[in-house]
């Protein structure tokens, strides 16, 4: 049976970076973009409505947020995570990376210390350093679970060493690039050194709607951290701000609008002012359109997204396991990121990165972009139809074997 994210769409030439790009990044045209996390699906049909409707109004003026955008984002995040979220937590801003730099910009100084957890994704690093803050690296470890599978845990008491030097603590919750969705115990665990080390926690959620069907659900930490005190204590005394959008889930992150959910009002303030700093239109007459209308009419769509990246997931697993032997994927519970571990490989960063694109003429990110912990791994994006995945993987199964690597 096919399913309408099998139907290929031609992106090239539309000015999609994944596409488009490729020359510039990977220094030739003849790749199979897989890198840049997006999805080569159409998006739901309410958000290509909503769009195609307020296009056909002749005007495109100064923008203003109307309140049903924020009852949409509300009822999504009580439907989906059993998160009551009142209107006054929420800011609008332009893209989560653009939410990381100005939660560092207005919560920190110079010099402070800013926890992150590599191998993760880039711009958690830039965040810190690119505002002269001091980063603190608290690697993910990568043990074998009960199964025998590889799997990401926090290294909790490095955490704590950490903390004792740090103001912010940068979280990817699910994470990228190792596909985790971080669980009760061990967000509890977090929230226990944040709390006794006065660290504010930066919980960047934006791939919490894409945890696979068969994988425990996303537990928002801002809820959990807020369960069993009273609503007048929370707000002063709240330390989580989480990152929400619905850019990457229902594929519209090149229309650049986010939120940050903020329950500690000075927190608030302190962001708001450097957002109205930076003089910024964070909404704009389609990026609210697209955002309304996908938190509002995009559960369905995103059910049977998840089914059919589920599925994709899985082939290429299986695939991997029984034909690519010399390469290990890290089966991820969250996000359409396949993590793979070719260090059995022997090739350095450089040879693998060349390996990949002139051999096996894939567009993938080197392991190695996302810190410590990255080097020798490559992150493949599988939100594409299933058919190219395979593809690909048959792709790399011939370099391989023609490089006696297999
Ligand atoms: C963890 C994480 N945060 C943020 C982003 C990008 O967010 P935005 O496009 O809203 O800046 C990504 C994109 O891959 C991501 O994986």
């Amino acid at each position: 049976m096919t399913s309408r994210f099998d139907q290929p769409i031609d992106r090239e030439g539309s000015g999609a970076l994944k596409f488009d790009g490729r020359a510039q990044t990977f220094g030739t045209t003849e790749v199979t973009p897989m890198w840049v996390a997006d999805m080569d699906f159409a998006v739901p049909e309410a958000v290509s409505q909503a769009l195609q409707a307020r296009v056909a109004h002749p005007v495109f003026g100064y923008a203003l947020a109307p309140e049903s955008l924020y009852q949409a984002l509300m009822d999504w995040l009580h439907t989906q995570h059993d998160w009551h979220v009142p209107r006054e937590w929420i800011v609008l801003t332009p893209g989560v990376v653009p939410s990381l730099n100005l939660v560092v910009a207005a919560l920190t100084q110079p010099g402070d210390g800013v926890i992150v957890q590599p191998p993760v994704y880039f711009p958690f690093f830039s965040a810190a350093t690119g505002q002269q803050r001091r980063l603190l690296e608290n690697p993910l470890r990568l043990v074998n679970d009960a199964t025998g599978q590889p799997q990401y845990q926090m290294d909790m008491d490095h955490l704590t060493v950490c903390a004792q030097q740090a103001r912010l603590l940068l979280l990817c919750s699910p994470h990228n690039p190792v596909g985790r969705v971080w669980q009760t115990a061990e967000l509890e665990a977090l929230l226990g050194i944040a709390e006794a080390h006065d660290l504010i926690i930066l919980s960047d959620e934006i791939h919490a709607d894409l945890v696979y069907p068969d994988a425990p659900p996303h537990q928002p930490l801002s809820r959990l951290s807020a369960q069993g005190v009273a609503d007048s204590e929370l707000a002063s005394s709240h330390r989580i701000i989480t990152a929400v959008s619905p850019s990457k889930t229902f594929n519209i992150p090149g229309l650049g609008l986010s939120a940050l959910i903020v329950p500690n009002a000075q927190h608030r303030q302190a962001i708001q002012r450097h957002l109205t700093t930076l003089g910024v239109s964070v909404t704009n007459p389609l990026n609210m359109a697209a955002f309304e209308a996908a938190y509002r009419g995009g559960h369905a769509w995103q059910r049977a997204l998840l089914d059919y990246l589920q599925d994709t997931r899985d082939a290429a697993i299986a695939y991997i396991q029984s034909e690519l032997p010399s390469i290990k994927a890290v089966a991820p519970q969250a996000t359409y990121l396949l993590w793979l571990d070719c260090r059995a490989l022997q090739l350095d960063d450089d040879a693998l990165k060349h390996f990949f694109i002139q051999e096996a003429q894939l567009g993938l990110s080197p392991g190695a972009m996302f810190g410590h912990g990255g080097e020798g791994f490559m992150r493949m994006n599988i939100a594409t139809p299933k058919a190219n995945v395979m593809a690909a993987l048959a792709q790399l199964k011939t370099a391989l074997s023609r490089k006696d690597l297999a």
